[in-house]
Parts: C-alpha cells; sequence; structure tokens
C-alpha cells in the first residue's frame, strides 16, 4: 500500500512554491524538488486533483496541468482506479540511491574514519574467541563496554553506572527504539527547528504529530516559544541536541540546559537528548551533559560521529525503568548489537580523549578552510561561524536552496536544501554545508557553489530541467 500525501500536508511541505512563471510549472517543478530530495518519497501517493486544488486555493485546471507534466517528464505514474504515484524515472532512481554522478558529495556530515580504527579492529580480533561461547545475541550490551560508556559519563561529572546504559545500533536505531517505546500514536513530539532530518523521518513514520520550536544563530534556543509549546501542547517526547546541534554547530548555554530540563520535567515531557555530535568540540570547551539537570533525561550517543560511522555502535543513557521498558520492546526492532563491533567500541571508547583531539583538530582545519573560502568565493552571504559541529549553516538571505540544490546536481556537487532539516517546509533560504572534507574538496565545491549561485536565484524554476540530469 503506498503511502498517501494528504492535500493538506503537500500544501505544507510546497512552502513558497510560486514564483513568476505560469502557476502549472511552478507547482510540478516544486513537487519535483521534493521527490528529488526525499521529503517526498518514490511510491507516494499525490493527493486527487480536486482535494489538491483546494488545499492550495488553485483551479483545478492548473493542478491536473501540473499532474500532466509531472508525468509527462516522467515522475508521475497514473493508474486508474489508484491515484496518481510519485516515481523516480530510471536515471534519476540511480542517482538518488548512491549519487555515483556526483563528483563531490556533500550531501553528509560525517568525518572519515579516526586513524587508529584499524588497530582497534586488530585488538578486538584477539578477543572474539573469548566471547564466542555465548550465543552472540546481546540485547543491552558487554559489561565493558557498558562500564566504559558509563566511565566517560563520569569523566564529564555526571554520576552514571552500567546499568543505566544500554549499548545500540548506532543513535539512529537508538532513537527508532526509543520513539516505539515510548510514544503512542496521536501525542504530539517537540522538535527544534531546524533539526536533524532523519529523526524528522523517525517520527514521521510513527506517525507523530510534531511541533516545532526555533534556534536562531542570534538569539540560541527559544525558551518562551518551547515552554509555551510544551504546556499548549503537553508534547510527550521532545527532541534536543545541545552539544554542537545539527546543523548549526550551536550549543545551549548552562541557563539553557537547565530551564528547557526543568520545564519538560515540570510538564511530564520526556526529553530526548542526541549527543552524537556532542564530542565534535572545536574551540568551545567543556559543558554540563544535559541530564546533569534532570534525572529523567534520556540521552542518547554515538561514536559515529568521533569514530566511524561504518561501526554502528551508540548507546541509550536513562533510568534502570526506562532501560528495562525499552528491553522489553527491543526484540520487535533487531536481536541485539553486534558483539564483534561492541569489542572495537570498548576499546575506542577507552581512547577518547586522543579521538576528541584527533576528530577537534581536523575540524579546525575544515572549518577555517571552510570560512575562509565562503568569503572569497561568496562574500554576500554572512557565514556565521560556529565553534564545533561538522557544518555550517549559512543563510542565504535570498537564494533559494532546493534551486541551489539541483544546480549543483548538475555539476556533480551533491548538497541537501535547507528545507530537510525544518518542519513545514521552513528554511527555504538555509544551505547546510558539511566542512568535513579535505581541504582540495571543499575547495572544489565551495567554487562550485559560488558559481552556480550567481545564477540560480530566490525562484526554483529559473533552474532548468535537463539542469538536474
Ligand atoms: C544528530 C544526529 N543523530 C543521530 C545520527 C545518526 O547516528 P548513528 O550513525 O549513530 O546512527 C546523526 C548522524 O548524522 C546525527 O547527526
Amino acid at each position: 500500500m503506498n503511502t498517501l500525501v494528504t492535500g493538506r500536508r503537500l500544501a505544507r511541505e510546497l512552502g513558497e512554491w510560486r514564483s513568476g512563471a505560469p502557476a502549472y510549472k511552478a507547482l510540478a517543478e516544486r513537487i519535483r524538488v521534493l521527490l528529488m530530495d526525499g521529503r517526498l518519497s518514490s511510491g507516494a501517493r499525490l493527493p486527487a486533483e480536486r482535494e489538491l486544488s483546494q488545499a492550495l486555493d488553485l483551479s483545478r485546471t492548473t493542478v491536473a496541468a501540473a499532474y500532466s507534466k509531472l508525468r509527462e517528464d516522467g515522475f508521475l505514474a497514473s493508474v486508474r482506479g489508484s491515484g496518481s504515484t510519485l516515481q523516480l524515472p530510471g536515471r534519476e532512481r540511480g542517482e538518488h540511491a548512491l549519487h555515483p554522478g556526483l563528483a563531490l558529495d556533500f550531501t553528509k556530515a560525517t568525518a572519515p574514519a579516526y586513524p587508529g580504527i584499524q588497530a582497534a579492529y586488530a585488538a578486538a580480533l584477539e578477543e572474539l574467541p573469548a566471547n564466542l561461547v555465548h550465543d552472540g545475541f546481546d540485547l543491552v550490551g558487554l559489561p565493558d563496554l557498558r562500564e566504559a560508556i558509563a566511565q566517560s559519563y563520569r569523566d564529564r561529572g555526571l554520576p552514571t553506572s552500567a546499568e543505566q546504559i544500554m549499548v545500540t545500533i548506532g543513535a539512529q536505531h537508538a532513537l527508532n527504539l526509543v520513539t516505539r517505546s515510548l510514544y503512542s500514536p496521536g501525542e504530539r513530539i517537540l522538535v527544534e527547528q531546524p533539526t536533524y532530518p532523519h529523526a524528522l523521518d523517525t517520527f514521521a513514520q510513527a506517525g507523530a504529530r510534531v511541533l516545532a520550536f526555533p534556534v536562531r544563530q542570534d538569539g540560541g534556543w527559544d525558551l518562551s516559544e518551547a515552554l509555551l509549546q510544551i504546556r499548549r501542547a503537553a508534547p510527550s517526547m521532545a527532541f534536543l541536541m545541545p552539544d554542537f546541534h545539527n546543523p548549526t554547530g550551536m550549543s545551549m548555554s548552562v541557563h539553557e540546559r537547565e530551564y528547557l530540563a526543568a520545564a519538560a520535567a515540570r510538564e511530564g515531557t520526556v526529553l530526548v537528548v542526541d549527543e552524537t555530535t556532542a564530542f565534535l568540540d572545536i574551540d568551545r570547551g567543556p559543558m554540563p551533559p544535559m541530564a546533569s539537570f534532570s534525572a529523567s533525561i534520556l540521552t542518547l550517543g554515538s561514536l559515529g560521529k568521533i569514530a566511524w560511522g561504518g561501526l554502528r555502535v551508540g548507546w541509550i543513557r536513562g533510568s534502570r525503568e526506562i532501560l528495562a521498558q525499552l528491553l522489553r520492546n527491543r526484540p520487535a526492532v533487531d536481536l541485539g548489537t553486534p558483539l564483534m563491533e561492541q569489542l572495537v567500541a570498548t576499546k575506542l571508547i577507552n581512547d577518547m580523549p586522543s579521538m576528541v583531539a584527533s576528530r577537534s583538530l581536523d575540524l579546525r582545519r575544515g572549518r577555517d578552510t571552510a570560512v575562509r573560502l565562503m568569503r572569497e568565493h561568496l562574500p554576500q552571504w554572512q557565514v556565521k561561524v560556529p565553534d564545533g559541529g561538522l557544518s555550517l549553516w549559512i543563510n542565504t538571505e535570498t537564494v533559494s536552496s532546493s534551486a541551489l540544490a539541483l544546480a549543483a546536481r548538475a555539476e556533480g556537487l551533491g548538497l541537501v536544501p535547507g528545507p530537510r532539516f525544518g518542519v513545514d517546509g521552513a528554511f527555504e533560504r538555509y544551505l547546510r554545508l558539511p566542512f568535513c572534507y579535505t581541504d582540495g574538496q571543499l575547495h572544489d565545491g565551495i567554487e562550485i557553489l559560488g558559481r552556480i549561485a550567481a545564477h540560480v536565484g530566490s525562484d526554483p524554476l529559473r533552474m532548468p530541467l535537463q539542469a538536474v540530469i
């Protein structure tokens, strides 16, 4: 059964879609952009023409012409009796899956493997035989690894025992497990705006009603808006990234941590704090973990950014009661974290200070190079310099980042447009630029960006159709 996109949802996702071009073309083009960057999925069923024309306050003829254009270009398949289904035509399907046509893929903010990882695998292999006597299904994590993770919290000033840790297959898996266990259909989830796209995907799949409050580069976390939302809508869960927030790279002040932890605890909203990016410090210095301010906070962690994404080891820190609930739910999701990777993770966590120092050096180089190149090639864009994280979050003021991403793709450069990080099509004028690449890659990528930005206006329709391919 293909998911049906309702007229209201499509209207929200479309955001500011109108332009100087004929309305049917503008509409078709924007739907195509949403499909290309993953905000609408291939196989999704579009609303009936009448429904969309009502949601957009447009004539039905215009919507019909837009659908026809999409059909003609191969983006829509219509089957009698089952409506119009989005699809990626052959070439773009291949490109979408693996980006083989992209010489430079800046769609992911993820750093290369920590150089010590090979040695950690070799040392772990030595320990494998002793672990082969167990059945290997491990739903909570190896005792040594849980203890090493607990120690890493104690090192940050937060008393933690191994029983408060569950090892997972990365933070994304942890978030799925937590959402499945704590969230019931019909409840609301509060997120930061902007936020991490795959968290939004997880909440959308759970059928959640997502509310957002702003995180601003010039004012930080909007505490009064967060409080208002928590009081008014009583969300069951709030998802936050207090340290080197993805995509802005910002961190909450101590006051912001304290305030949000207290507000959520008072109103019964469970805070799910994602610390996947927490170790990516360039020149900020230590901050107290958010969980220092409330015992009911659930913290997600991962070695994905600090060590290597391919390791797939993360964890959840929470109360014993919550972990017991997660454990009951876990077999429906998976049957445990791989043992070899846990042995490697144990070695790496015990090597945390070296990993943090090595990552910091490389991120500093990438950040400084990216900022310098941005000032050289795109001096008209204001670039805020983050003190950690993996990316610049750039307000272009005038340029449509959806159009920019399409134009960049035609030049072999993959970019994620701003609205992937927002709820309801927000951030069309923003761009996330990861700086976790070599100086040469940053040079080539930003040079392309500078060149195409001059030709891409605020109107996605100025992008010629063939430019995508
Ligand atoms: C904020 C955030 N959470 C979770 C993840 C996914 O982490 P993992 O690779 O451990 O599943 C990422 C990776 O991009 C991230 O940026």
